[in-house]
């Protein structure tokens, strides 16, 4: 059957969120499992932290439509996972994958901002005053890891460890 409602469209959207935050649980996990830098490690646990009390706010909200918590794949998402996965492929330095995840999660914020915002503003059309404030406080989750993420990548001194790293291949080379 067609969709018509703007309800369908935000229960749609809800599903589609459900399914971004326990990818992104798995990825916040990988992430904080790759980054040396103790300060990049503890924004990963943290958000990925966060992330649970957001699956829960949305379980709230399936529950206060009558609905059952259901998952539709968000290719969006997905489709971030799989750019991390091919980029992996390059064998990147252990620096340069840090500062990859940076970027990395950043734009994943980014995709939930709008994702979050969108739902906002359907809820509040639906007059669901109590989903709109759910996801307030996620949107909030999500735009504070955006800037801290920011902050973390323009303060990472990248080119110093990289010189060093090449200066090793080359004596490696040479011998
Ligand atoms: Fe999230
Ligand atoms: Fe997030």
């Amino acid at each position: 059957m067609a969709m018509q409602t703007i309800e369908e469209l935000f229960e749609h959207e809800l599903k589609d969120i459900y399914s971004a935050e326990h990818s992104l649980l798995d990825a916040l996990e990988q992430m904080a499992g790759e980054s040396f830098d103790r300060e990049i490690k503890k924004v990963f646990t943290q958000h990925r932290k966060e992330t649970q009390g957001q699956i829960k706010r949305l379980e709230k909200i399936f529950k206060s439509m009558g609905r059952k918590p259901e998952a539709e794949t968000c290719p969006g998402v997905e489709g971030l996972i799989k750019e991390k996965k091919a980029f992996m492929r390059e064998k990147p330095s252990e620096e340069l994958l840090e500062y990859y995840n940076i970027g990395a999660g950043q734009k994943t914020e980014r995709y939930e901002i709008t994702a979050y915002e969108s739902l906002i503003d359907m809820a509040d059309k639906l007059g669901m005053t109590d989903a709109v404030e759910l996801l307030e406080q996620t949107l909030q989750e999500e735009e504070a890891a955006l800037n801290k993420l920011k902050m973390i990548a323009s303060e990472f001194d990248v080119t110093e460890d990289m010189e060093e790293e090449e200066a090793e291949k080359k004596t490696t080379s040479r011998r």
